[in-house]
């Protein structure tokens, strides 16, 4: 389930009493405390560090914060040349040392029972929220980028992959054992410009990443329609399907013997009656045809879910049997 150790565990918002999110994020006791919730409190079969796609930018140079009920943003959205000039390249170790430390004390933590997931954001994505500032609904500022500025934008992007690809291979060598690579921005862009500056870069991070050892999931929310391609330009082992996507289609798309795919139950489904949700999470496993297949949500868990109908989605998955 992504967005694991989200806001509709009390155990979570307890926590986060205590800190702001990005303390959390910073501080390796308190991210794997809320790691580790997921795991002790649903009965997942692994755990999501707990971190977020946001810090790659805030590294090299941007200010971030995260405000209650107004999301992540940027104080200083990149709209120039010379903002541009300004981010820094970092290596993992002098930008992400705590995310590395959570990872190690997480992997101790869990001691086996569970496989530990790293995770960062792909650079389109990370691309477009640095200049945007923050969620958008027309991506225009980032957009017009690419428009009035395609060799920037390739520029950028170039630097993110290898930013964001040297990343992932360190968090492999703190302790993930899979790695998890969100497009979430993905869908913003047309099937053209997304073969141009989304698909390459997201390869190249993964080309890089996938040299330390571990497998990785790619995920392109809003990208149904591309899932030959993406599977074939990543060479992911694993790839994300978003609940827009019908899953028998995909399935059919990307057969069991090519590639594992995960996904992709509607979020909102965790809203019905446990029986109903049981029905509809059996259905959708039947549709992924049992084999090659890793049961997810079709994208992040809604913060007002109620958490029996969490555990009740993980106990349908764990009782079902392919016919
Ligand atoms: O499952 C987990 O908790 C693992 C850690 C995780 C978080 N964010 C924690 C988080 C992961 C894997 C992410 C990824 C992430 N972050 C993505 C990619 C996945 C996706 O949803 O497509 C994106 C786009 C972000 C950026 C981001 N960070 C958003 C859009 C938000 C939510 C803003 C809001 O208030 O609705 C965040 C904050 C965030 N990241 C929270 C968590 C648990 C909520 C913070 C809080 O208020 O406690």
């Amino acid at each position: 389930m992504m967005r694991q150790a989200g806001r509709y565990l009390p155990e979570y918002r307890a926590v986060r009493e205590r800190a702001d999110f990005l303390t959390m994020v910073r501080t390796p006791e308190l991210a794997v405390e809320v790691t580790l919730q997921p795991v002790e409190l649903i009965g997942v079969d692994a755990a999501i560090i707990f971190s977020d796609i946001l810090i790659v930018p805030q590294a090299m140079g941007m200010r971030l914060s995260v405000d209650e009920g107004v999301g992540p943003r940027f104080h200083q959205p990149l709209r120039s040349a010379r903002d541009f000039e300004r981010l820094r390249d970092v290596s993992p170790e002098e930008g992400f040392g705590y995310m590395l430390s959570a990872l190690r004390l997480a992997r101790q933590e869990l001691d086996g029972r569970v496989p530990l997931i790293g995770f960062a954001g792909a650079p389109w994505t990370l691309l477009s929220y640095m200049i945007e500032g923050a969620g958008s609904k027309s991506f225009s500022y980032a957009k017009r980028l690419l428009v009035e500025s395609p060799s920037t934008a390739h520029a950028l992007l170039g630097r993110l992959a290898r930013v964001v690809g040297d990343f992932l291979a360190a968090q492999v060598r703190a302790g993930a054992q899979v790695l998890q690579l969100f497009d979430s921005w993905a869908g913003a862009l047309g099937p053209r410009d997304f073969r141009e500056f989304a698909l390459p870069y997201m390869s190249e991070a993964i080309g890089i990443a996938q040299k330390a050892g571990a497998p990785v999931i790619a995920f392109c929310p809003g990208s149904g329609w591309a899932l030959e391609e993406i599977a074939r330009s990543t060479g992911a082992d694993v790839i994300g399907v978003d609940w827009q996507t019908d899953a028998a289609e995909a399935r059919l798309r990307l057969p069991a013997d090519r590639v594992t795919l995960q996904g992709n139950l509607d979020p909102c489904w965790l809203y019905a009656p446990p029986a109903v949700l049981r029905e509809r999470t059996h259905q959708m496993l039947e549709a992924f045809g049992g084999r090659s297949h890793i049961a997810n949500l079709g994208h992040g868990i809604l913060p007002d879910t109620p958490v029996e109908h969490a555990r009740a989605f993980v106990d349908a998955v764990r009782e079902w049997r392919s016919p």
